[in-house]
Parts: structure tokens; C-alpha cells; sequence
């Protein structure tokens, strides 16, 4: 059974559209672990769209399970990563104008820059995993680069528009799995699980964590709706 990193960036979305303190990451957090979260994992972004300086210097004092830091390799936030020493860092892409992580890290593009923080995560003590397409190429170069860990890039599963593309993206993640747990690496996945699609993904063989974000905080929002709204009926039927 894959252990759970619960993404909690949107959560942090939500408060930043009013730039207010409410909701709290840290707080959610904390509710993820309670509920069973194997891990919690946050992006702080170039842009600080969602999740803050704060939030990661803070879920680092809290968080008890595994801290997953997903980031690009900017040589600011590979400077906060040294400084906070989360528990794991995953490498990312990134581009300012995308809405999410649009594709896997191109590793094999990236070698130079990705090998040198890479070195410098790991002499740092921190664990490394990259964010990548289910290609073996991505997947040799990931194994040379002397990496604990790859993340599967499961967002053209996710966004299969016909059940036979559906199956052959999943065949690819499979083989692609089975390719990375034959190098020794750990195997994890994770970008566009939902309640529907996740099932496929979790019994593939060998892979030992899913990180899902936008899908549970979509679902928290509204299974709290009617308790919320309860709640705040109460307080004014005075
Ligand atoms: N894994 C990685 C590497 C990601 O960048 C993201 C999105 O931040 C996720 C998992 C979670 O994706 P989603 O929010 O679609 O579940």
C-alpha cells in the first residue's frame, strides 16, 4: 500500500486571495496528520502564490510525519531548502505563467544544474526525489544524477480524454515504474490524482507514495460546507 503526502498548497490558496491568515496550512497540517497524512507536501513557488516563507519554516517545527518539499531549482529556494532541512525535497519545473506543474523535470536537459543541487540537497542531509515524465531515459539519467527517489508525473493519466488513452497512460506508468524500481529507486507518483482515478495508480507495483493535493482540499471544502454554514447560522439566531 503507497504511503499518502497530502499537498496542502491550496489551502494556502484560499488564504492568499484575501492575503489574510485564514486558513492556515499549518493548521491543516496538522488535521491531515491527525486523519492519517504519511506526509505533508508544500511548494513554495518563485512567486509565493500560495504557500510562504513562514508557512515552510513553520510546518517544519510541526509537521511529525514526512515533510516533502517540492521546488524548483532557483538558487533562492535552494538556499531556504538548505536553511529548513525538510525531510525531502522533490525537484520540480517551473514557469511563472503555468497554473500548475505543467510537465516533468527534463533532467536530461537540466543534468548540469539538477546533478549540482542535487549535491548539495544531499550533503545537506536532506533526501532527494525528482518530479519527472514516466520516460526511461528521464529515468536513467534521475538513477546516475544519485537520487533516493523519482516522482512520476501521473497528469496525462489524470487528463486521458478516452478510456483506451486512459489505459495506455497508465501501461506507460507502469512500465516506467517497474523500470525505476529495477534501478533501485523509490518509487513514487503523483499531479491530477482524484477520488475516480487514484485506484489504478495505488495498485501498480512497487510504487510507495502518491502525493495528491488539489483533490482532497477541493473534497475538505465541500464535505465542511454544511457544518460551516450550520455553525454560522447558530451564531446569529440570537
Ligand atoms: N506532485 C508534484 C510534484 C506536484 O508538483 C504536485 C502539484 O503541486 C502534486 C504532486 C499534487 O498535484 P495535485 O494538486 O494535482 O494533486
Amino acid at each position: 500500500m503507497p504511503k499518502l503526502g497530502v499537498n496542502i498548497d491550496h489551502v494556502a490558496t484560499i488564504r492568499q486571495a484575501r492575503r489574510t491568515i485564514e486558513p492556515d496550512p499549518v493548521w491543516a497540517a496538522s488535521l491531515a496528520e491527525l486523519a492519517g497524512a504519511d506526509g505533508i507536501t508544500i511548494h513554495l513557488r518563485e512567486d509565493r502564490r500560495h504557500i510562504q516563507d513562514r508557512d515552510v519554516r513553520l510546518l517544519r517545527e510541526t509537521v511529525q510525519v514526512k515533510l516533502n518539499l517540492e521546488m524548483a531549482t532557483a538558487e533562492e529556494i535552494v538556499e531556504i531548502a538548505i536553511a529548513t532541512q525538510p525531510h525531502q525535497v522533490t525537484l520540480v519545473p517551473e514557469k511563472r505563467e503555468e497554473v500548475t506543474t505543467e510537465g516533468g523535470l527534463d533532467v536530461i536537459q537540466h543534468r548540469e544544474r539538477v546533478g549540482e543541487v542535487v549535491d548539495r540537497l544531499q550533503n545537506a542531509g536532506i533526501e532527494v526525489s525528482l518530479f519527472i515524465d514516466p520516460e526511461r531515459d528521464q529515468i536513467a539519467v534521475s538513477k546516475e544524477l544519485g537520487v533516493q527517489a523519482i516522482e512520476l508525473h501521473t497528469g496525462c493519466y489524470a487528463d486521458a480524454a478516452s478510456e483506451t488513452a486512459q489505459h495506455s497512460e497508465l501501461q506507460r506508468l507502469i512500465d516506467a515504474g517497474a523500470f525505476a524500481v529495477e534501478q533501485g529507486l523509490l518509487l513514487h507518483m503523483g499531479h491530477g490524482l482524484t477520488y475516480r482515478n487514484v485506484v489504478p495508480v495505488a495498485l501498480i507495483p512497487g510504487v510507495s507514495e502518491l502525493n495528491i493535493g488539489h483533490s482532497i482540499v477541493s473534497r475538505a471544502v465541500l464535505v465542511g460546507m454544511e457544518r460551516a454554514v450550520r455553525e454560522m447560522k447558530e451564531l446569529i439566531s440570537i
